[in-house]
């Protein structure tokens, strides 16, 4: 789907949902997901600890950041009303931004990472720029996850584990036709 304005409108309208649910907002719903499982693996994959600057890129209404306890969480997102929501109900440092173009200066956070969003991307080059930026602003690690190698939604944009060469492979914490990647710098 090159066309970027079909999610970010189907982002936008989840924002507007009155729902408090933090799942219900990031779109797992209809998922088998257990969300609390899947930040406990990232967790544990990025070994985030308590002195660390953590940036969650494409971090929705903060259904994975009430699980992340770090010196400083920051989350961007291109959904003005998710970031909106994830303000209201966690209280993060949240900014409405697009994956491809952060605003942080090199090596700012020790660890960085993007779950259940590279298959809204409109295309493999916006990825290449994602992961180059989230590489620019990490000292230690990233990890990007939920990578779909076939999907039912003909609207997702698809991975190939072959791509992802100097990087760890993961299986999917819920779904076998996803996978995650994990990178040290
Ligand atoms: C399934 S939700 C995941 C939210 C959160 N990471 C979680 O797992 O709870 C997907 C999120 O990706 C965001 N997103 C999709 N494409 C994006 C882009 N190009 N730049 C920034 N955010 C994006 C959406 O707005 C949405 O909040």
């Amino acid at each position: 789907m090159e066309d970027m304005t079909y999610w970010k409108e189907v982002w936008e309208r989840k924002g507007r949902d009155t729902t408090k649910s933090l799942e219900v907002l990031d779109g797992y719903e209809d998922t088998t997901a257990n969300v609390a499982e899947i930040a406990k693996n990232i967790i544990k994959e990025l070994d985030i600890k308590e002195t660390d600057r953590v940036l969650e890129v494409a971090c929705g209404a903060g259904g994975l950041a009430q699980y992340i306890k770090c010196k400083e969480y920051v989350g961007v997102d291109y959904s003005s009303s998710l970031v909106k929501k994830h303000i209201e109900l966690l209280n993060n440092s949240v900014l409405t931004g697009e994956a491809n173009d952060l605003i942080f200066k090199d090596k700012t956070f020790d660890k960085v990472f993007c779950f259940g969003a590279f298959h809204y991307f409109p295309n493999q080059e916006y990825a290449k720029k994602a992961i180059n930026e989230m590489k620019r602003v990490a000292k230690k690690a990233i990890l990007i996850g939920d990578l779909p190698i076939t999907s039912h939604r003909e609207e997702h944009l698809l991975y190939n584990m072959n791509d992802f060469k100097d990087w760890k492979i993961i299986e999917g914490y819920y779904n076998p036709n996803r996978f995650n990647v994990v990178y040290n710098l």
